[in-house]
């Protein structure tokens, strides 16, 4: 193996900069050539490589986001795109591909991986919804950006004895809304994986402030149903009735933008690392995650349609605790 091609894909997250820099550098120190590809699936089909030394990939580590750029590509998805991705590579001579992005991500890298091309993929998402990564690079970055907004807005809802709904991101995946809500010590949370009734939703506020509290918290997953805004309207429409005040935040994208944390620089330090050592080692077809705090291997082609799953004991545990 004499040269290899990094890109980053889907939505960014805080220590994809430092997988990359752990890619390029282990893969130097193993003489390899390393490439970047720029904006994800988008820039392999079109062919925008840049060819990465040590001092590129300096002064990232503490960098949020991706400096190689990324994209959602839907020209990705069809056997047209992939096939012109392949030739791309081909054309210069790559003898593997790291992937670093979430689970659409990884099932690109899988559909290259049919295609004959040696990929090893490294789950990172704020989502943290792929399998085999517990968590994957950025969920613990993106959390702690959540918890802080929730503290903040613990501190008003109290003065003012309000309700507050705080939409967290994390598409179909509940995770993030799940951890916030238990660490921010939320009355109640929304999840997709448990649907609840807005009126369910509004007892918890009732019974949080019979209980003698002066606020409550709702955290809210994005791909919750009902979701933050309709939970929102509902409560403004029947406010008398409820006899509480509400007031909605949505965090969106503030919660990408951060600088990472000590947790995701190592995990991504460790996997990027892993990557091209699995690749020298003529092992791919996989995704790398941290399970147990090891770095594991799970076969791409075993994602597809797997659903990462919430853990039930910290379901059970978050309700006893919004007491
Ligand atoms: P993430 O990787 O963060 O989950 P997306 O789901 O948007 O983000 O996926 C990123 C990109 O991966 C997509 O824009 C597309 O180019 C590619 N992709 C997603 N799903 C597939 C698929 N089933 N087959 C091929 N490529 C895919
Ligand atoms: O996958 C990461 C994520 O931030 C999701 O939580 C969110 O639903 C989505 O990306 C937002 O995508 P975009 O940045 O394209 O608006």
């Amino acid at each position: 193996m004499k040269r290899v091609a990094v890109l980053t894909s889907g939505g960014d997250a805080p220590g994809m900069n430092a997988a990359i820099r752990a890619v390029v550098r282990r893969g130097l120190s193993l003489g390899l050539e390393v490439l970047g590809v720029r904006n994800g699936y988008t820039g392999l089909i079109a062919g925008e490589f840049v060819a990465l030394g040590p001092r590129d990939v300096g002064g990232i580590i503490e960098r949020g986001g991706t400096i190689l750029g990324t994209s959602r590509c839907p020209a990705f998805r069809t056997p047209r795109g992939q096939e012109a991705a392949v030739r791309q590579l081909q054309d210069r001579d790559v003898d593997g591909v790291v992937v670093i992005g979430g689970d659409g991500s990884q099932a690109g890298a899988c559909a290259l991986s049919q295609r004959g091309v040696p990929v090893v993929g490294i789950a990172s998402t704020i989502d943290n919804d792929v399998a085999g990564s517990d968590p994957t690079i950025g969920a613990t970055t993106a959390l702690d950006i959540a918890l802080e907004a929730i503290d903040r807005l613990r501190v008003t809802a109290s003065s003012h004895g309000r309700a507050f709904l705080v939409e967290v991101m994390g598409r179909r995946c509940g995770y993030l809304a799940l951890i916030a809500g238990i660490a921010g010590g939320a009355e109640a949370i929304m999840l997709p994986e448990v649907p609840q009734s807005a009126e369910v939703v509004a007892a918890a506020i009732r019974d949080a402030y019979g209980r003698g509290k002066s606020h409550a918290i709702v955290v809210v997953a994005e791909g919750a149903e009902p979701n933050a805004a309709a939970l929102a309207e509902y409560f403004a429409h029947h406010a008398e009735r409820l006899g509480f005040e509400l007031r909605a935040t949505r965090l969106g994208h503030i919660q990408r933008g951060g600088t990472p944390g000590v947790s995701d620089r190592m995990t991504a330090t460790l996997l990027g690392a892993a990557a091209i050592e699995q690749l020298q080692a003529g092992m791919h077809g996989n995704v790398l995650g941290m399970l147990n705090g090891k770095v594991t291997p799970t076969a791409l082609a075993s994602l597809a349609g797997a659903v990462k799953p919430l853990d039930p004991q910290l379901l059970r545990l978050a309700r006893v605790l919004a007491e």
